[in-house]
This record gives structure tokens, sequence and C-alpha cells, in this order.
């Protein structure tokens, strides 16, 4: 009997990936993970125990013993919580302090190296919609569709500040710029696992496209195989 396909959704922030996603893995009953919502968690882990974040060998020693394996990602239309080291983390994942430094935690190899082979645990018997920057070019490579979401960056800002006042967040929308020119950067440079389109990718341009095109233009290629 064939496996239960993966789906991996790759793009930079703000390209609708998170709200895509979670919708897609409700249509089609698959459980949702957020890998970005892992590199968060490390990075929150390593402020709130103060870890050098220059010191590449403490976080992925620290990533190293994360036990990822308490990780509850919730689908079906339930809350999405991350939980690790039996906590649930998930209140503390988009503060300013965490979304600041996320980017240089993700390019140590050791940390990569360890949420990869955990996240390939979550996807091993099929069924899980897997978004992130290197879903479909290092985790699963071999996952049966891929999908690359790109957006232009005024209309990713604009999603993101809206995402944020939406949860009671201020924003600072030349803070956001900044933070969203610096992440992309780090993001497409780094040698390790950087945010590229899988060969074999749909590439969808969503900036004139609502979530729920994305999500139907997703679930359409998907569905010949899944149903
Ligand atoms: O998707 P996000 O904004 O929550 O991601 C947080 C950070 O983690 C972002 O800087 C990119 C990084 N990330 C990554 O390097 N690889 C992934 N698979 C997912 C996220």
């Amino acid at each position: 009997m064939s496996r239960v396909p993966n789906v991996a959704i790759d793009g930079p922030a703000g390209s609708g990936k998170s709200t895509v996603a979670r919708l897609v893995a409700q249509k089609l009953d698959f459980l949702y993970v957020d890998t970005g919502a892992m590199y968060r968690a490390v990075t929150y882990l390593a402020l709130k125990t103060a870890v050098n974040l220059d010191d590449q060998d403490a976080l992925g020693s620290l990533a190293e013993a994360t036990k990822f394996s308490n990780v509850r990602f919730c689908s079906s239309g339930g809350d999405v919580a991350l939980w690790c080291d039996g906590a649930n983390v998930t209140p503390y994942l988009r503060k300013w302090d965490v979304t600041r430094e996320v980017a240089r935690v993700a390019a140590v190899p050791m940390v990569r190296h360890c949420l990869v082979r955990s996240q390939r645990v979550f996807a091993r018997s099929g069924g899980v919609v897997m978004e992130g920057r290197d879903i479909g070019t290092v985790v699963l490579p071999d996952a049966e569709f891929k999908f690359f979401l790109t957006a232009d960056l005024d209309t990713r800002i604009e999603r993101r500040a809206l995402e944020m006042s939406g949860n009671g967040w201020t924003v600072d929308p030349e803070e956001l710029c900044r933070q969203f020119i610096y992440r992309d950067e780090m993001d497409l440079k780094r040698t390790v696992g950087p945010l590229k389109a899988a060969p074999d990718a749909v590439v969808i341009e969503g900036t004139a496209l609502t979530a729920d095109e994305i999500v139907d233009r997703i679930v359409t290629v998907c569905q010949g195989r899944v149903a």
C-alpha cells in the first residue's frame, strides 16, 4: 500500500505560508507542522537560559538537549501549539526578542541538523503539511507535493502587520520592514538549508491572491492522489 503523501510548503516570512499550510492541513485532515516555531523555540530557550548566541556549540547542545518529542501540533481546527520539554512555549515564540534573534540561531548548522532530524520523524508516516524554508529541498526532498509561496515585500509586511495587530500587538512598520529585509538576507544566504524553491516545487506568486485562493490551488494539485 502506498504511503499517505506529505506536503512541503516553503517561502519567505509573510508569504502567507502559516495561514495557508494550516488551512490545507485542515482540508486534507493532515497534521500541520510549523518548523519556524521550532527554530523560535530554541531561540526562546537560549535567551531564557542566557546562552551566548555567538556560541554555536552551546546553541547546538541546546537544540540537541531539547526534547522535541513533546512537540504537539494540533490540526483539524484546534489550537496550534508547540510543546517542548513538557512546557507549552507557544505564547513566547512571536515576541520581539525571539523574532529579532531567530535568524542567527537558525543559521547554526548543528541547530539545523538537530531540528531537521526531528522534523523528519514527524513526517515519517506521511499525512503531514510541513512549512518552513528548506522543507522541499532538505527536510523532505521526497515529499509528494511541494509548493513555494512568494509575494512582494510590501504585501508581506502588510500581512504580518495585520496579523500582529489582530493579535493585539503594537506594530512599528519601519522596524518590521528592517526585520524582514534582515531575515530574508540571512535565510537566503546561509550555507546550510537556505531559503530556496525545490526544482520540482510548484511556485505560487501570491501577491494578488487571497489565502483561500492559494489554498484552493494547493488542494486542487494534491487532491488527485490524497482523495
Ligand atoms: O517562519 P518563521 O518566521 O516562524 O521562521 C522563523 C525563523 O526560522 C526564520 O528566520 C527562518 C527560520 N526557519 C528556517 O531557517 N528553516 C525553517 N525550516 C523554518 C524557519
